[in-house]
């Protein structure tokens, strides 16, 4: 048997909650900041990532918009979306769905087209260079409003053979999924699938409503479900896909500690959860510290790292004949 990283290393795997922005590494940060004559309020990459120390997802996010503010250019959204497809060619991920924030750019300026041109082309650029497939997710800000919503599914239509889905994220509480009903079922009707965070800190009634009012493809997050047997029971039934992300988690305190985490009670009880890295820059690890985190804190076995690896395949977008020929894969390693 050979050792948990390399076989967590080996699995085909997909990773479906990825915001492309919350993978900005402090030293790419520097450098885009020196590129684009930018003055970072921290002194040296120490002092980066000494900065992040977060009690509550608001304490992250307030960063996190912070840090987007280096990326300027379409060579600066190419450079990042590429560095992070370089950790899923090194870590085993062959298809992810990353989700980009384009309000968090076009609201200081930067154009729509900018953005998506730099990520589609590393998109594009992994899928020949690198064998990684993906499909893009444009998300919501839900702090701001449902007419901004629209204003930015409008902007992005042009480029609409460019992204699968929309999604929703950013600060949670007081924000519910109803609050973008309508915006939602004019994405859904224009052939959109649909994923919303929802369970991260808020409660399982969020849940409720990303699937009852915004009729969601997958649940983002969702680990608050586990508070509610009847929400867990339909997540079963239904088999609604969960975007579980360990290491966020943790450092974002939704569990105080790796070894509270509910992800393999989740996955023993039959829910789709599947392991993904959220803002790998920010929470210290990928896909694969993410896998590995279980299997430190929680003794996760081979059998359950394998099924993780096939849910993440089940969950995605990809169409069955890819689902299929990676499963198989998934089981000969
Ligand atoms: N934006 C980036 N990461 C997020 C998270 N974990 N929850 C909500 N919004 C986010
Ligand atoms: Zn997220």
């Amino acid at each position: 048997m050979m050792n948990m990283t390399d076989f967590i290393t080996q699995l085909p795997k997909a990773e479906l909650h990825l915001h492309l922005e919350g993978s900005l590494e402090p030293a790419l940060m520097m450098q885009l900041a020196n590129r684009n004559g930018i003055t970072l309020p921290y002194a040296d990459i120490a002092a980066i990532k000494a900065a992040y120390q977060f009690s509550n997802l608001q304490d992250f996010l307030d960063i996190y918009y912070q840090g987007a503010n280096v990326l300027q250019t379409e060579q600066d959204f190419f450079d990042l979306t590429w560095a992070y497809l370089l950790r899923c060619k090194a870590q085993g991920v062959v298809h992810t769905e990353p989700f980009f924030d384009p309000q968090t750019h076009t609201d200081r300026g930067i154009s729509f087209k900018v953005l998506i041109k730099g990520i589609s082309a590393a998109l594009k650029q992994a899928e020949t260079e690198l064998g990684i497939s993906s499909y893009l997710i444009l998300s919501f800000l839900r702090h701001l409003s449902e007419e901004a919503a629209f204003e930015t599914l409008e902007m992005a239509m042009p480029y609409r053979d460019q992204f699968i889905a929309v999604g929703l994220d950013s600060s949670e509480m007081g924000h519910p999924p109803e609050k973008f009903q309508r915006v939602f079922a004019k994405a859904r009707a224009k052939g959109f699938k649909t994923v919303a965070h929802a369970g991260e800190e808020g409660p399982p009634a969020y849940v409720w409503s990303a699937l009852d009012q915004l009729n969601v493809d997958r649940i983002d997050h969702g680990v608050r479900a586990y508070e509610d047997a009847e929400l867990m029971q339909r997540l079963i039934d239904e088999q609604i896909p969960l975007t579980v992300c360990p290491l966020s988690n943790t450092r974002l305190k939704v569990f105080a500690d790796m070894s509270d985490h509910t992800i393999l009670k989740m996955l023993d009880q039959g829910v789709m959860v599947t392991v993904n890295s959220d803002d790998p820059a920010y929470f210290g690890g990928y896909v694969a510290e993410n896998y590995m985190a279980l299997y430190e804190s929680l003794a996760m076995s081979p059998a359950q790292a394998r099924q993780l690896a096939i849910n993440s395949i089940k969950a995605s977008f990809l169409p069955d004949e890819r689902k299929l020929s990676i499963i198989q894969q998934i089981r000969n390693v």
